[in-house]
């Protein structure tokens, strides 16, 4: 899954970033809850069905923090420098805890199941604890401080998926939104946080899903991303078990709902991937032609330490399939993952010959970074230091920008078709939008709209964006 905490700048500048709420005027009478994200989509998602669910009990939000009765962050423990950027926002808000004791700080997400009861001993400010699965009790919770105490909830569910919460779109531009399709995940890669911080994996009701997206199209949004942490492992029975769907089916039942509704998914596990779903992109134009498919190494030694069940000719072979099905054109990012234990220069050789073969069209690249309680930092020993890592990562780092300026200008003098998003971010003159492989373009704002479908020629490039004119 995409990790907005680690973009670089230039990403961060062509992406809406939902720091804070939406404000909602003429509800003084309300509490105000001021709330911010870190980590992935999943987090982002998750964000505005806190919200919806504290607006249903008398909240109303605010993009202001110091006016805020109630400040939220929802939290990322994926790495350790997304932890400590939590830790040093946290202090930001002390002075404010100190001039009005009322107002309640609270910490979510993954960074809340992670260190449970040890975040309300480690960090003073905080009142609340609710990790990923207890959004539904936080009135309760706050509830509970307000009676003088500190509130904590971290029980991880078996069934919770918010099914029923219709998600209040905070970091909307309108026409682009996220759809959780699961939670959780059952996959143990050794260096991974993310089951012990989500829990067991579970797919939500293929009919709250279409439901949710017509509601999109409905309100005038163009484009949904289905989020999972592995959607190929989507599986959703009715209860009588007379109904079943996988990811590729409940793709196509997205895809048919209005063919002006762009379709994206993420994240793709290699292992799980299956044909079935690269025929589906094929056969509906509006299924986008990108995957992200997420490597970690390109050493089949390496992988198998990671508990990835893929091996390097495993990978490469879902490679050509994709290849083969959906041609050249179509988009494949990846994460990397530099220094992982024990990783020898010829393992990251092997990443960077994977990198080299696969031609990625961009990727997320991380130094490895210990996780406590993980299979990995049980097992195995952290031993490449933070020097060699960060060499490696510059290498790999250098590699991709490399050929993803080369896949970039394999577009130029091509006609991409691109939904308007809204302003470019650097000139009010400019149009921005995605093409089909979720490419950013640039274009002239002439007069177009964000949510318009335009034909773009494109004239040029750099390593993480398109320019072009309108046909
Ligand atoms: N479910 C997705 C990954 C979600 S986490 C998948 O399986 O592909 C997003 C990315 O963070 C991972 O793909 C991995 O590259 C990176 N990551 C996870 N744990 C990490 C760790 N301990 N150190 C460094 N990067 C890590
Ligand atoms: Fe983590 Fe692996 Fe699950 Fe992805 S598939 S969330 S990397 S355990
Ligand atoms: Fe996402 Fe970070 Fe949790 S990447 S699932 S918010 S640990």
């Amino acid at each position: 899954m995409r990790n907005l905490e680690i973009l670089t700048e230039e990403d961060k500048e062509t992406l809406d970033l939902p720091r804070t709420t939406v404000d909602e005027v003429g509800k003084q009478n309300k509490k105000k809850l001021y709330i911010e994200s870190y980590g992935c989509q999943m987090n982002f998602s998750d964000s505005e069905i806190v919200t919806s669910i504290l607006q249903e009990n008398g909240y109303a939000t605010t993009s202001l923090f110091d006016e805020a009765d109630v400040i939220l962050l929802n939290t990322c423990a994926i790495r350790d420098n997304a932890e400590q950027k939590v830790r040093n926002r946290l202090k930001n808000f002390t002075h404010l805890k100190k001039k009005r004791p009322s107002l309640v700080v609270g910490v979510l997400g993954c960074m809340a199941e992670r260190l449970k009861t040890k975040f309300l001993e480690e960090e003073k400010i905080v009142d609340v604890v609710a990790g990923p699965d207890s959004y539904r009790d936080l009135p309760n919770l706050f509830e509970e401080v307000e009676e003088g105490n500190k509130a904590i909830n971290v029980f991880l569910s078996k069934e919770e998926t918010y099914a029923d919460i219709s998600p209040v779109r905070l970091n909307s531009n309108g026409v682009t939104a996220f759809v959780s399709i699961m939670r959780g995940c059952d996959n143990m890669c050794s260096f991974c946080v993310v089951p012990f911080t989500r829990g067991r994996e579970r797919s939500r009701d293929v009919y709250s899903i279409l439901k949710e997206c017509q509601d999109l199209l409905d309100n005038g949004y163009k484009e949904v991303t289905l989020l999972g942490q592995n959607v190929d492992s989507y599986k959703w029975a009715s209860a009588d078990g007379t109904e079943t769907v996988n990811f590729a089916q409940l793709l196509e039942r997205v895809a048919l709902i209005n063919p002006l509704l762009r379709v994206r998914f993420s994240t793709s596990h290699p292992k799980d991937i299956t044909d079935e779903v690269l025929y589906t992109i094929k056969k509906y134009e509006n299924v986008c032609n990108y995957i992200h498919l997420p490597a970690q190494s390109g050493s089949s030694r390496i992988l198998k330490l990671m508990n990835r069940t893929y091996d390097r000719d495993w990978y490469i072979n879902r490679v050509d399939k994709i290849r083969e099905v959906l041609g050249e054109e179509c988009g494949i990012s990846q994460d990397i993952i530099a220094g992982f234990c024990t990783e020898t220069e010829e393992d990251h050789q092997d990443t960077l010959s994977l990198i080299e073969y696969v031609r990625y069209d961009y990727g997320y690249m991380f130094a490895y970074s210990e996780r406590p309680g993980t299979p990995a930092a049980k097992k195995l020993v952290d031993d490449i230091s933070d020097d060699e890592k960060q060499r490696r990562l510059a290498e790999i780092i250098a590699l991709q920008r490399k050929i993803s300026q080369e896949r970039n200008e394999m577009s130029v003098g091509t006609i991409q078709k691109v939904l308007i998003e809204g302003d470019s971010k650097r000139s009010a003159d400019f149009l921005q939008g995605r093409n089909d492989q979720n490419k950013m373009v640039i274009l002239p704002k002439g007069n177009h709209q964000k949510g318009d479908y335009v034909n773009v020629k494109i004239t040029s490039c750099s390593s993480a964006t398109l320019f072009g004119e309108v046909e």
